[in-house]
């Protein structure tokens, strides 16, 4: 079967993810990580791309998933890290190592929240940040994938 030409973006969820919809509503509203998933894929499609979407728990897998994408044939990764934002070298250090550029999404404005959530250790190995618009961080950080994977964004300034 012959492969379809369109980008394809992996969108990366990281941990506690999977309990959107009914973990702190008040802070990641009542959105479930399906309902979630089915727009970040329709939104991808609207643009003539495609959007996989995995979640983990697991720093290792999230690592392992970052290391594969180019291989796995996806031309951009849009990732929140979930807390490993604040703390994960071994997360950051495997986007440094891949060519393909990636987009760090939130959903709250972690730049309005607790001190420990105000850095982001992924940031400066990442094509950029979105942060604070709910479920909709996560669609313009595919518009931004698209943007970058299309050579229309600025290399990183590294
Ligand atoms: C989050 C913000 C992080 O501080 C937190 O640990 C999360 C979710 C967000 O999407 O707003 O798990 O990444």
């Amino acid at each position: 079967m012959a492969r379809s030409s369109a980008v394809r973006i992996l969108v990366l969820h990281g941990p506690n993810l999977n309990l959107l919809g009914t973990r702190e509503p008040s802070v990641y509203g009542r959105t479930t990580l399906r309902e979630l998933d089915r727009r970040i894929q329709r939104h991808a499609v609207a643009r003539g791309a495609e959007a996989v979407c995995r979640q983990s728990n697991h720093e290792g897998q999230l690592i392992d998933w970052i290391q594969g994408a180019a291989h796995d044939g996806f031309g951009a990764v849009v990732i929140n890290p979930g807390a490993l934002t604040h703390y994960s070298m071994a997360l950051r250090d495997a986007v440094t190592a891949i060519a393909l550029p990636v987009v760090e999404v939130h959903l709250s404005n972690i730049h309005a929240r607790e001190e420990f959530r105000r850095h982001s250790v992924i940031a400066p190995a990442a094509k950029g940040q979105i942060s604070g618009f709910g479920p909709a961080s996560y669609l313009l950080g595919v518009d931004a994938a698209l943007e970058a994977a299309a050579g229309r964004a600025p290399r990183r300034a590294r």
